[in-house]
């Protein structure tokens, strides 16, 4: 199956950035010190689909997933929502910083696909 490679340097601190793979939109979200911050600290007690954020991230200023409501498959929008991280307008599903779901219908935390750093400005998804 394709991989994708994406250079790092193209994306600015605090940006969710969206590329196509495999047919589904991709987010790539380069999270800030504060949004990191915030997200490790959350108590998995709390998450309907309690996920650690060092859990979904193997550096944390790189979030990585699926842009695909787990809901029914709306696309969220980035940098929006109750939580900042993304927010799904079709029925209401709110997600924080690390894609994991905090309020609205959807069931899941956004799809961590499969990635690496194979150097330090690049990511490769699958
Ligand atoms: Fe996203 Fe329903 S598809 S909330």
């Amino acid at each position: 199956m394709a991989k994708i490679e994406i250079k790092l340097a193209d994306i600015p601190e605090g940006k969710s950035v969206t590329f196509k793979w495999r047919g589904k939109p991709l987010f790539i979200r380069h999270r800030t010190p504060s949004e990191i911050q915030t997200e490790r600290g959350v108590a998995t007690s709390e998450l309907r689909d309690p996920q650690t954020d060092d859990q979904r991230v193997i550096k944390p200023e790189w979030l990585v997933v699926i842009g695909v409501c787990t809901h029914l498959g709306c696309v969220p929008i980035a940098n929006a929502g109750d939580w900042g991280g993304y927010y799904c307008p079709c029925h209401g599903s709110h997600y924080d910083a690390s894609g994991r779901i905090r309020k609205g219908p959807a069931p899941l935390n956004l799809e961590v696909p499969t990635h690496e750093f194979p150097d330090e400005g690049t990511l490769v998804v699958g």
